[in-house]
C-alpha cells in the first residue's frame, strides 16, 4: 500500500499553515488517514534542530552548516516519519519540505546548486512528494502578514532582499517541474485557497 506525499511551501506569511490544516480537514472527511507534519522538525530530533536554526541569537550559524543542518533534520523525518506513514498507505501533508531548501539555501544564501542537489541526493533520495502546492506572493506582503502575527524568527529577519530572491528560487523550481509543483496565487481569501487547492489535490488522492 502506498499513500500520497503532498508539500507546502511559500515564502513567510503566505499561509502554508493554514491551508494544511483545512487540506488535513476535508482529507479526513473522506475517512481517509492523514499525517500532518512540517519541516524543519517533525520528529524529536528534527524540532531539536529546528530549535538550533530558528533562534535569532545563533548569530554564528555559517551557510553550509545551516544546509546540512536542513538536510539531517530532513534525513531523520523521511526515515522516522515520512516513508513509514507513506507505507502505511497514510496522505502525508508536510509544511515545507526539499523545495525549502532549494529557495532559501540556494537561492537566500547562495551556496552553489551542484550543492544544494547533494545534501538533496543524500537527505531526500526518491522520496520527493507526489505533489507540492506552491503558495507565491510578493515578500513584502509575506513579511508584513508574518510580522503582524509574531515575532521573525533568524531566517524571517533576513532582508526583503533575501525573501525576494526566495520566492523568484521557488517559481523556478515550479516552471521546472510543473507536474509536481502547483503555483497558487497565495494573495487570495483563506476560503478561494482552500477550493483551489482542493481541486489540484483531489484527483490525486489514492
Ligand atoms: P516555518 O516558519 O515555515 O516553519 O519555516 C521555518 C523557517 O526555516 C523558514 O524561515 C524557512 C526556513 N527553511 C529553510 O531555510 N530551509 C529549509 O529547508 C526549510 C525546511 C525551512
Amino acid at each position: 500500500m502506498s499513500g500520497l506525499f503532498v508539500t507546502f511551501e511559500g515564502i513567510e506569511g503566505c499561509g502554508k499553515s493554514t491551508q494544511t490544516a483545512l487540506l488535513k480537514k476535508r482529507i479526513e472527511a473522506e475517512g481517509r488517514k492523514v499525517v500532518v507534519t512540517r519541516e524543519p522538525g517533525g520528529t524529536a530530533t528534527g524540532e531539536k534542530i529546528r530549535g538550533i536554526l530558528l533562534d535569532p541569537t545563533n548569530t554564528e550559524i555559517k551557510n553550509v552548516a545551516e544546509l546540512l543542518l536542513y538536510a539531517a533534520a530532513r534525513a531523520q523525518h523521511i526515515d522516522e516519519v515520512i516513508r513509514p506513514a507513506l507505507a502505511s498507505g497514510a496522505i502525508v501533508i508536510c509544511d515545507r519540505f526539499a523545495d525549502s531548501t532549494t529557495a532559501y539555501q540556494g537561492a537566500g544564501r547562495a551556496i552553489e546548486r551542484h550543492f544544494i542537489k547533494q545534501a538533496h541526493e543524500i537527505a531526500v533520495r526518491d522520496t520527493w512528494p507526489d505533489l507540492t502546492i506552491l503558495m507565491d506572493l510578493p515578500a513584502e506582503y509575506g513579511l508584513e502578514r508574518a510580522r503582524a502575527t509574531r515575532e521573525l524568527d533568524r531566517i524571517e529577519n533576513e532582508p526583503l532582499a533575501f525573501h525576494r530572491a526566495v520566492r523568484n528560487e521557488f517559481l523556478r523550481v515550479a516552471e521546472h517541474d510543473p507536474l509536481r509543483v502547483r503555483t497558487v496565487d497565495a494573495t487570495r481569501t483563506v476560503e478561494e485557497l482552500s477550493e483551489t487547492i482542493w481541486r489540484i489535490v483531489e484527483p490525486h488522492l489514492p
